[in-house]
């Protein structure tokens, strides 16, 4: 669980284009601002949903919080300190998957486990991971043995074995079947009741927020400031369409993102 404020915090990364000038080539640098001004606190324990355009900067700044990247301006505290870099108490499912191709589902996970030293209660915990996403029987695959939805399981039990404060989560759902999606939703929502974690979860899928979010947090705009951020008190397991609010709520959000017709 961790209690996170980000305060004042702006982006901007220089960019280089080619720009082409009498016969020859020269290379322009400029700077061009993704995140302007990000004032948001999160409180502990909380499953926070970010959604925004595609390119507005979610990814930007969930490294920045995770401590894969520096903002320009502006702090991230994480339970009171500064964040200097990335850390044990923080980890990241990438937008795309990340495990190890030539280790086994059993080694991937027991990857975040390196620290236990004795042999049987490891194996223990790396069972424990594996049984929690349903991947029992798949321990000695190798990642091209699974499917899509299956590897995005393993990363998930690889990610929780470390057994991070935080954890951050990038589009983990890419490319998922519409059923495995459901299933592998639940599982977060259920893994996240249970642990209680803070989790900070970058989806393009409106409903995964809504159904998912104790926050939910929308950014938008060039350079991309908070639209909204609002906290979801409704009960687990949620369904939207049961709860007048979440329905107008999600009316507001289409209209925020710029598709009002598509409700
Ligand atoms: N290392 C980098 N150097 C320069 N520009 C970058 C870098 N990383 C990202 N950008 C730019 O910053 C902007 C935001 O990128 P980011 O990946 O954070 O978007 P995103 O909201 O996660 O998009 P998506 O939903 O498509 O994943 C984009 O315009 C991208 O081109
Ligand atoms: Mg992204």
């Amino acid at each position: 669980m961790s209690h996170i404020i980000l305060a004042g915090l702006s982006k901007k990364y220089s960019e280089r284009r080619k720009k082409i000038r009498d016969a020859g080539e020269q290379l322009q640098a400029q700077s061009f601002q993704v995140l302007k001004d990000i004032d948001l606190e999160f409180e502990n324990g909380e499953m926070v949903c970010i959604l925004g355009p595609s390119g507005c900067g979610k990814s930007t700044l969930l490294r920045i919080i995770a401590g894969f990247d520096q903002a320009t301006s502006g702090s991230v505290l994480i339970d009171g300190k500064q964040i200097q870099g990335p850390s044990e108490d923080h980890i990241f499912v990438y937008q795309h998957s990340a495990l190890l191709p030539w280790m086994t589902v059993s080694e991937n996970v027991g990857l975040g486990l390196r620290s236990i030293r004795e042999e049987k209660q490891r194996e223990e915990k790396i069972q424990e991971y594996i049984d929690m996403v349903e991947l029992n029987g798949f321990e000695s695959r190798y990642p091209y043995e699974l499917s899509g939805g299956m590897q995005r399981r393993a990363e998930l039990a690889r990610a929780l074995a470390v057994d991070p404060k935080t954890l951050f989560m990038d589009e983990p759902f890419t490319g998922l079947d519409f059923l495995t999606h459901m299933r592998m939703r639940e599982e977060v929502v259920m893994m996240h009741l249970y642990t209680e974690k803070s989790v900070l979860f970058v989806t393009h899928d409106i409903d995964d927020a809504l159904v998912m979010g104790d926050r939910i947090v929308i950014l938008g705009g060039r350079p991309a400031t908070v639209l909204l951020s609002r906290k979801l008190t409704y009960p687990h397991p949620r369904k939207i369409t049961s709860e007048p609010e979440l329905v107008e709520l999600r009316r507001e959000i289409f209209f925020m993102l710029g598709v009002p017709d598509a409700v």
